[in-house]
């Protein structure tokens, strides 16, 4: 800190304390989203929190007592072998699942059983592990069905263009502008999605879930089929979304060295159960994730192979 050379003491304390005060600001500017997390007696609330979630399909388990908690801001990777509950947990976080038991919290709210119907008001987007674009249509306007939830505007308004549906018409427009030049669409917004590289597809479903500007994003395997370049640029923009908009993020990856460079924390499911649950560094030392993956403990291997 700079010192006032005045000829009172006072005045020394005033710019200490105006210091402090511009700090307090620069600091509270340049906090990460997990600062801003409501405080409930003192601790942050998560955005996202499950409770003993359990699933099963006839005889299979899909998922089996499963806690887990999602802070503001984070990335957070769900890995796991083919089979092991990942699709099925985010299901249930979106609603298309109804667990057995267990309770999920979304900000301030508890669900037996998500309404997907309230999914987008709850902040909450997510793309899914096979593309579900509207392929014979142009990049533009796959995005702006992101957006149709925020509309108010019902379709009778919309069919008789009243001045609320033109607002809203220019503001999911305008929206989604702004996400495809996030994403470096622009050279290829007005192609049909269908004709596009599968790398570019998948960025273009990543704008569609964005451009709502949800709290929460549910990434199921984006990065799953696309080639290494593709994978690596996509990897950058998931982790420009949370930096950029403070976006908190659960993805699903199966390229364990792209998870470890991406993610703040790992959570391992293993036929329907957490077997792990921490850092890249506690995972990846993880027996019980070493094993799962090699499928047999080797003598004297303590790290995760990626
Ligand atoms: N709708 C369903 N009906 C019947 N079984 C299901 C259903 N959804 C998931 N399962 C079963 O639940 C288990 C977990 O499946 P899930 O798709 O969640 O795994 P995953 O970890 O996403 O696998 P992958 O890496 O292959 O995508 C599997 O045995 C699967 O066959
Ligand atoms: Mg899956």
């Amino acid at each position: 800190m700079s010192l006032v050379a005045t000829s009172g003491g006072d005045a020394l304390v005033l710019a200490r304390t105006h210091e402090r005060a511009a700090e307090a600001a620069r600091e509270a500017e340049a906090a990460p989203p997990a600062a801003e997390a409501a405080l409930v007696g003192g601790a942050p609330v998560p955005v996202l929190q499950l409770e003993g979630i359990s699933l099963s399909f006839g005889g299979i388990t899909a998922l089996d007592g499963i806690d887990l908690a999602v802070a503001n801001g984070e990335i957070r990777a769900i890995i796991g072998p083919n089979g092991a509950g990942k699709s099925s947990l985010l299901n249930v976080v979106s609603g298309l699942y109804r667990p057995d038991r267990g309770m999920v919290r979304l900000g301030s709210e508890r669900f037996a059983h998500v309404p997907t119907s309230r999914l987008a008001a709850l902040g909450v987007a997510r793309t899914f592990q096979n593309l579900a674009l509207f392929k014979g249509l142009p990049v533009l306007d796959n995005v702006i069905t992101g957006f149709v939830h925020r509309r108010r505007a019902g379709f009778v308004r919309q069919i008789l263009s009243t001045p609320q549906a033109r607002r809203e018409e220019a503001e999911s427009r305008a929206a989604s502008e702004d996400v495809i030049a996030f994403l470096h669409l622009d050279a290829v917004k007005h192609q049909l999605a269908g004709g596009l590289p599968y790398g570019v597809q998948k960025r273009v479903e990543l704008a569609r879930a964005l451009v709502a500007r949800p709290q929460l994003l549910l990434l199921d395997e984006p990065l799953a089929g696309v080639t290494l370049g593709e994978k690596q640029e996509l990897a950058a923009h998931i982790s420009n979304t949370r930096d950029a908009y403070g976006t908190t993020i659960v993805l699903i990856e199966h390229d364990i060295g792209v998870v470890m460079g991406l993610s703040d924390r790992i959570a391992v499911l293993d036929y329907g159960r957490k077997i792990a649950d921490g850092t890249p560094d506690e995972v990846r030392s993880d027996q019980a994730v070493i094993d799962a993956y090699l499928g047999v403990a080797h003598e004297g291997e303590t790290e995760l192979v990626v």
